[in-house]
C-alpha cells in the first residue's frame, strides 16, 4: 500500500509537471512570399504573422534590419514599444498594428518610405518556451524628377550639356539622344545619393551641329517601367560663334588667371581680417556644419535663440546679449514676478513656439553638470516639479560630470560613448518630437516622441551649482544663422 502511495504522487507530480510543456507555445513566424514593393514617401506594411493564430500580445516582437550593425527598426517587449535603441533613420516611423497583435498579426507598418529602407528584414517573435523568425524583403521605389538640362558653354568645337535628374530608386540609367533617337556618346554617368538615400544621375556631353540642333536627355528605369526626358534646341548661331568663342575663350583664360591671382591675394587678406573679427566666419561653420552633417535635416530649422531676463530664476546671470548664462551662488533681489522661475536656478528663451520646425544649438564645454531641452509655457515656476513631459519639460541632463539622464518617466540613464560639447536640441511640433544631438559628434543622443504639444514651447537652460567651482561655466547658445527655414513668431 505504501508503495502504491508513492507512486501515485510521482504521477500526479509527474502530470503536475507536465502540464504546461503538454501545450507548448508552438509557432511558425511566416512573412510573404515575394518581395514587398514600398513607394518613396508614401506608408508601407511588411507583413509577418504567426501559424496558428494565436495572440502575440505577451511575446516579444523583433523587427530588424539583416544587414548591419544599427540594426533595430522596432522593439515591442512586455507589451511596451522599447525603441531607445532603435536605428535613428527609422525614428518616428515604425508602429505595429496592436488590434491585431491577438490574431498572431505582427506586421509592421513603415511611414514616409525612404530610400535607406530598402533590404531585407527580419521579424523574430518570441515567447518564453518557443522563437522563430521570418525574413521580409522590401524593394524601394521611386520616380525620380523631370531632368534638367544646363549649358555649360564652348567644348571640343561643340557645346557642352549637362543633365541632371534626382530622387530616384533604384539607379535609373541615363542617355543622351540626337533628335532621331540615336544615342550620343556622352561622358560616364555620375551617381549621388542624396540624405534619403534616393539617387541622383548626372551626365555631360559634348553635341555638334545637326540639322535639327534637338538634344533629348532621357532617364529610364527598366523595373518602375518610368521615363521622364527632357529636350533641348540649341540656335545654330550658338554654334557658328564656337571658332570665334574659341580664340575669346583662350584670351578670356588668360585673363581669368590674373584674375584669379588678384582674388586669391585680396581673399587671403580678407579672410584674415574677418578672422580677426570672429563673428561672421563663426555663422559660416555653423552654416557649413549644417550643410554638411548628418543631422541638417534638424539643423537647417536653426533659429536664433535668445534668453529671457524676466523669467531667469534670481541665483542666474545671464550674458548682455542674453546668449549666456551661468550660477551666481547668491540670489539678486528681483522682482517676483509670474513669469520669473523661483523653483529651480533655470531659464527660458525669449521666443516660444507653437508650430513647425526649430533648432539650436548650446555649448555645454567641459561642464559637469546642466539641464536644457524645451518647456512648455504653463509649467509651474513657483513649485519644483519632476522635470518630464507629464510636466511640460523635455530635457536632457548631465549630472556628476559623466551621468546623461533623458527626463522621461522615469528619467532613462543615457550610456553616451562621447561626450557632448554642444547639444543640438530639435523639436517638430506638429509631430510631437523634441531630439538631441551631439553636434560635434553628429550623432542621435534622444528623442521624445508622440507627444501632442498644445501650447508654446520655450528653450529651456538651466547651468546647475558651481560644485566649488568645477561647474561655474556658462551655458552658450551657439550662434546660428537664420535660414530661410526658420520660424518666425
Ligand atoms: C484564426 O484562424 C482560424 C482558422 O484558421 C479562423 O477561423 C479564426 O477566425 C482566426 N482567428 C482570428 C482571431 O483571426
Ligand atoms: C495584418 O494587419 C494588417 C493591418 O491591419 C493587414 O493589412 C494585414 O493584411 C494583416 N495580415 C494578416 C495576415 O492578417
Amino acid at each position: 500500500m505504501k508503495g502504491d502511495g508513492s507512486e501515485c504522487l510521482c504521477l500526479i507530480l509527474l502530470l503536475l509537471h507536465q502540464t504546461p510543456v503538454s501545450r507548448p507555445e508552438r509557432f511558425q513566424v511566416l512573412g510573404p512570399d515575394s518581395p514587398v514593393v514600398a513607394v518613396a514617401g508614401k506608408d508601407v506594411v511588411l507583413p509577418c504573422y504567426l501559424k496558428p493564430n494565436i495572440s502575440a500580445e505577451d511575446m516579444s516582437v523583433e523587427w530588424t534590419r539583416t544587414h548591419s550593425t544599427d540594426d533595430l527598426v522596432h522593439l515591442y517587449r512586455e507589451k511596451k514599444i522599447r525603441n531607445e535603441n532603435q536605428n535613428p533613420s527609422y525614428r518616428g516611423r515604425t508602429a505595429l498594428f496592436p488590434e491585431e497583435l491577438k490574431r498572431g498579426n505582427v506586421s509592421l507598418r513603415l511611414s514616409r518610405v525612404r530610400g535607406s529602407d530598402d533590404g531585407e528584414y527580419k521579424c523574430f517573435i518570441q515567447c518564453p518556451t518557443w522563437y522563430d523568425d521570418a525574413l521580409v524583403h522590401v524593394r524601394v521605389r521611386a520616380v525620380g524628377t523631370e531632368p534638367v538640362i544646363s549649358m555649360e558653354g564652348h567644348r571640343g568645337g561643340g557645346i557642352g550639356l549637362l543633365c541632371e535628374s534626382k530622387g530616384w530608386h533604384p539607379v535609373p540609367e541615363l542617355t543622351w539622344l540626337d533628335s532621331e533617337g540615336h544615342s550620343l556618346s556622352a561622358e560616364d554617368t555620375e551617381t549621388r545619393r542624396d540624405s534619403e538615400r534616393f539617387f541622383t544621375v548626372r551626365r555631360r556631353v559634348t553635341v555638334q551641329e545637326s540639322n535639327t540642333n534637338r538634344f533629348t536627355c532621357r532617364v529610364l528605369q527598366q523595373q518602375l517601367k518610368q521615363e521622364k526626358q527632357t529636350e533641348i534646341h540649341i540656335p545654330a548661331e550658338m554654334f557658328h560663334n564656337a571658332q570665334s568663342w574659341r580664340v575669346a575663350c583662350v584670351m578670356l583664360l588668360t585673363l581669368a588667371i590674373f584674375v584669379l591671382i588678384g582674388c586669391a591675394v585680396l581673399t587671403y587678406r580678407h579672410v584674415k581680417l574677418l578672422r580677426e573679427k570672429e563673428s561672421i566666419s563663426k555663422e559660416k561653420e555653423v552654416e557649413n556644419k549644417c550643410r554638411r552633417g548628418e543631422y541638417e535635416n534638424a539643423c537647417k530649422f536653426a533659429v536664433d535663440v535668445t534668453l529671457d531676463p524676466d523669467t531667469a530664476h534670481p541665483k542666474l546671470i545671464l550674458s548682455e546679449d542674453g546668449k549666456q548664462v551661468r550660477h551666481g551662488d547668491t540670489p539678486q533681489d528681483l522682482p517676483d514676478t509670474p513669469k520669473r522661475v523661483e523653483s529651480v536656478p533655470s531659464v527660458l528663451g525669449k521666443e516660444g513656439f507653437s508650430s513647425g520646425r526649430f533648432y539650436y544649438e548650446v555649448q555645454v564645454g567641459e561642464k559637469t553638470a546642466w539641464a536644457l531641452g524645451v518647456a512648455k509655457e504653463s509649467i509651474n515656476r513657483k513649485k519644483y516639479t519632476p522635470p518630464r513631459p507629464s510636466n511640460g519639460y523635455w530635457i536632457l541632463w548631465l549630472k556628476n560630470g559623466n551621468k546623461y539622464w533623458a527626463g522621461a518617466s522615469p528619467s532613462i540613464p543615457l550610456p553616451l560613448r562621447e561626450k557632448p560639447r554642444t547639444v543640438g536640441v530639435y523639436v517638430d511640433y506638429e509631430r510631437g518630437q523634441v531630439s538631441f544631438y551631439n553636434v560635434e559628434a553628429r550623432s542621435h543622443i534622444y528623442s521624445f516622441i508622440g507627444y501632442t504639444f498644445t501650447e508654446k514651447l520655450y528653450p529651456y537652460m538651466n547651468p546647475s551649482t558651481n560644485e566649488n567651482d568645477r561647474n561655474s561655466a556658462p551655458l552658450i547658445i551657439s550662434p546660428v544663422r537664420l535660414t530661410e527655414f526658420s520660424i518666425s513668431v
